[in-house]
């Protein structure tokens, strides 16, 4: 553990459990002298109800589980501290980036995402990649994942995806893999899957390390500086490590050797001091450019190429030290889409609007209720007050005999005159359900993904698309997908299609809704794994 004590850690001091006193007590403190033998009528006789501890052990015991996350339920967090390189003024009035002697501290936790909580770690699957910052101004999260699109366009779809992602209902089978029915149907319905579909079926999809593990925001943010003027920002963590996958073989090595080998591997190398170290980069867009792209920034199925905004690095995190208990900390962290501080704001991306509405919604529930900010984990590091007040589990007791505003009484929380304020974005339209043309394009960035691979890139996600579909039972659902395929590229439909037995499909009879491929300026850089 790190020497240097940051404002999170001096803070979780108040909570921790010291190891010295172990004497024994009940939870209302009383001294306990046997908790091996329940209190009977008798050496032969019932166990009496009168027995307390034994009854508040056994309640206790029963207790234990909370429900696991809908979605990246597999986890591991560490503690970090985030370092800024230049202040950031003239694009956001954010304190934590504007001020290079601040090291503000962060909490990370990365994931699987389709798994259960006892699955394991090297599956193929999306990694979450979810950071909180604890800055002077209240905590702000960037909720990410190691892909830098989604597989949907709006957030309406997601319990959809979802229930064809995990285990078919009927046997719960198969577990945190994408070999299944379910799973490839939806793909093949819903086309606009298909970019994230490539990055799933390349080696990005089984990182060697987190620590070795890229990170993205996914969605365009705001950034908004004191003037109220805005600037759209994509956020990117780069490893200084560089980025590394394992290979499929060694997968299936690993995980029969050692289901937690990412998180091992992540745990290991923060307790002998060989902290990850990232850097936080944007790309940054003028509201003035918000059109010159043949696709729309609000699509999380697109990313920006490089080529034509590159990446600027603003910063570096660095994990140094491990979480003391796995539930308190990395299992009771409630990360969220909306959980902002002054100077960032969102923009109108369907997907990003529907996470906004959806993490409070299913921690209410998985954290018992409306005080889970309290935990300590989860705690600001600056003062909370406001007028909420009461609901399961309150641990504060605040002393005002009024919790309303305004108020003459007491005075009250006013509310504060540099607060958070919403970016005065104009807005007007006719209320429908259809987005702008260019989210029907679903082919050409899977075409540009696919043509910045090399060779053995190519072979790898030919391979990881016939072991996936090769655990497909119905012949026209496999069709479907490799019909899909050929509208991304003739040689990614013929070798998979070639491979699995079926018709290869006949290029131009493929049906495809693409827009015209993207200029060669517009490729992404080469996603190979280095
Ligand atoms: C959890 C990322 C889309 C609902 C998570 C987590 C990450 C993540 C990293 C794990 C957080 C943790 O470690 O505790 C993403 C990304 C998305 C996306 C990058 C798309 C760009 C969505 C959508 C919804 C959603 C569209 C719903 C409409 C949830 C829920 C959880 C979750 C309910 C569980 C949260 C909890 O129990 O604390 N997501 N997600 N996500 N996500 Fe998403």
């Amino acid at each position: 553990m790190q020497s240097e004590r940051d404002a999170k850690d001096r803070q979780l001091d108040a909570h921790r459990v010291p190891l010295d006193d172990r004497t024994m007590t009940t939870d209302q403190g009383s001294p306990v002298d046997d908790t091996d033998n329940s209190l009977k009528a008798g050496t032969r006789g019932p166990t009496l109800m009168e027995d307390f501890h034994f009854r508040e052990k056994i309640t206790r015991f029963d207790h234990e589980r909370i429900p696991e996350r809908v979605v990246h339920a597999r986890g591991a967090g560490a503690y970090g501290v985030f370092e800024l390189y230049e202040p950031l003024g003239d694009l956001t009035s954010a304190a934590f980036l504007n001020d290079t002697s601040v090291k503000t501290p962060t909490f990370v936790r990365f994931s699987t995402v389709a798994g259960s909580r006892g699955s394991a770690d090297t599956v193929r699957d999306v990694r979450g990649f979810a950071t909180k910052f604890y800055t002077t101004q209240g905590n702000f999260d960037i909720v990410g994942n190691n892909f830098p699109v989604f597989f949907i366009q709006d957030g309406i779809k997601f319990p959809d995806f979802v229930h064809a992602v995990k285990p078919e209902p009927h046997n719960e089978i198969p577990q945190a893999q994408s070999a299944h029915d379910t799973f490839w149907d939806f793909v093949q319905l819903q086309p606009e899957s298909l970019h994230m579909i490539m990055w799933l079926m390349s080696d990005r999809a089984i990182p060697r390390s987190f620590r070795m593990m890229q990170g993205f925001g996914v969605h365009t943010f705001r950034l908004v500086n004191a003037a109220g003027q805005g600037t759209f920002v994509k956020w990117h963590w780069r490893p200084v490590l560089g980025t590394y996958s394992l290979v499929w073989d060694e997968v299936l090595r690993v995980q029969g050797n050692d289901p937690d080998f990412n998180r091992r591997d992540l745990w290991e190398a923060i307790e002998r001091g060989a902290y990850p170290e990232y850097e936080l980069c944007v790309q940054l867009v003028p509201e003035s450019r918000e059109h010159d792209f043949d696709f729309d920034l609000l699509d999380a199925t697109k990313i920006i190429p490089e080529e034509q905004v590159p990446l600027r690095p603003i910063g570096k995190m660095t994990l140094n030290r491990n979480p003391q208990n796995f539930f308190a900390e990395t299992e009771q962290v409630a990360f969220h889409t909306a959980n902002l501080v002054p100077g960032v704001d969102f923009t109108n991306d369907p997907l990003l609007q529907a996470r906004n509405f959806s993490y409070l919604d299913t921690q209410l529930l998985r954290l018992g209720g409306p005080n889970f900010p309290q935990i300590p984990v989860n705690r600001p590091v600056n003062e909370v007050r406001n007028d909420q007040r009461d609901g399961f589990h309150q641990h504060q007791i605040h002393e005002s005999r009024t919790s309303y505003a305004p108020n003459s009484i007491s005075g009250g929380c006013p509310a504060a005159r540099d607060g958070y304020q919403h970016y005065q974005e104009k807005v007007e339209g006719t209320k429908i359900r259809m987005r702008s043309p260019s989210f029907q394009d679903h082919y050409s960035q899977a075409t540009l993904f696919w043509n910045s691979m090399a060779g053995w890139e190519k072979r790898h996600i030919v391979e990881a698309f016939l072991f996936e579909l090769g655990h497909v039972e119905r012949r026209p659902i496999k069709e479907g997908v490799v019909r899909h395929l050929g509208a991304i590229h003739p040689d990614l439909a013929g070798r998979v299609a070639e491979g699995l037995g079926l018709p290869v499909p006949i290029p131009g009879q493929v049906h495809t809704n693409a827009s015209p491929a993207l200029s060669m300026t517009n490729q992404p850089r080469s996603v190979a794994t280095r």
